[in-house]
């Protein structure tokens, strides 16, 4: 039995995200912006999914965001494929990528080409993403090679945490940036079908989105990009922490999460919850019936 949906009418493909930037659109109208949304679980990609968003990424920020890891470093291949499942089972019109977690793809390439085929053979992904410029033009060709369609990332990368002294916003100098743009062209060439922009100035990420002919995916990199995504639990008001200034709330989910939990304690402690419409009756007969005496 196929892990995928059947790709029925609206189905997101990676040839359709390809096209909102190539084509098909006359020269005096704007293609239509793509939007991504990280999900890690069935609930959320299925209201993500029904909501009509384009991407749904399951992200190794998973580490942070709900596993509580100080970074993205400690998940897994087995964590993030178990996510990836849950994730495909509520997915329907969406694309479905996933993340290679850090050390899935560093070391050997043919263990990084089959970690990224167990993400579409096992968990039903569509594509992966990965993070890196020109030193994964050689592995992200591999992977499109092997049929498994690739998202770049570049930027502030981070898995590159430890090597970049914290999450900061790059490609602020001019021979920063420059070097982001030679990043770009690299993932481009290679073959990658879009590339995540993340925490770059607004002016480099139009420059690298006027460049190249693949469809960017902003995240702090700008209003220019050919599409955005954010960190669900930053959109919804469910992370804690610095909040940096681009994850914009939708909503404030983990207020209603802490007021329902304080108010459903209250009730259980003045025996409001359950009520009597809340609680199961015994039949009339059984009511009746004497209790069998033992012994
Ligand atoms: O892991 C993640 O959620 C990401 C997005 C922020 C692009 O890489």
């Amino acid at each position: 039995m196929s892990v995928l949906p059947s790709l029925g009418n609206g189905k997101i493909t990676v040839p359709g995200i390809l096209q909102r930037k190539s084509g098909n659109h006359s020269q005096n109208s704007t293609p239509q912006k793509i939007t991504c949304l990280t999900a890690y679980d069935y609930p959320t990609a299925r209201l993500l999914d029904e909501a009509g968003v384009d991407i749904l990424l399951v992200g190794d920020s998973l580490a942070m965001v709900v596993l509580g890891y100080e970074s993205t470093l400690p998940v897994t291949m087995e964590e993030m494929l178990h996510c990836t499942r849950a994730v495909r089972r509520g997915t329907r019109r969406a694309l479905l990528v996933a993340d290679m977690p850090y050390g899935s793809y560093h070391d050997d390439p043919a263990q990084a080409v089959r970690n990224a085929v167990r993400f579409v053979k096992e968990a039903g992904a569509e594509a992966v993403k990965l993070e890196g410029g020109e030193r994964r033009l050689d592995l992200i060709s591999r992977l499109v090679d092997a049929e498994v369609p690739v998202m770049g990332h570049i930027g502030l990368t981070p898995q590159s945490v430890n090597a970049f002294g914290g999450f900061r916003v790059q490609g602020k100098t001019e021979e920063a940036g420059e070097r982001i743009l030679r990043d770009a062209r690299a993932v481009e060439a290679a073959g990658a079908f879009s590339i995540v922009l993340e925490s770059i100035p607004r002016e480099l990420a139009a420059r690298i989105t006027a460049e190249v002919k693949i469809p960017t995916i902003g995240i702090g990199a700008g209003p220019d990009c050919d599409g955005q995504v954010l960190v669900i639990h930053d959109m919804l008001g469910m992370s804690f922490g610095h909040r940096p200034k681009f994850a914009r709330r939708y909503a404030e989910v983990g207020e209603q999460i802490s007021r329902a939990a304080a108010e459903y304690c209250r009730d259980v402690q003045q025996g409001t919850f359950p009520s009597d419409a809340e609680s199961y009756h015994a039949s009339a007969e059984q009511h009746a019936a004497p209790v069998a005496r033992r012994g």
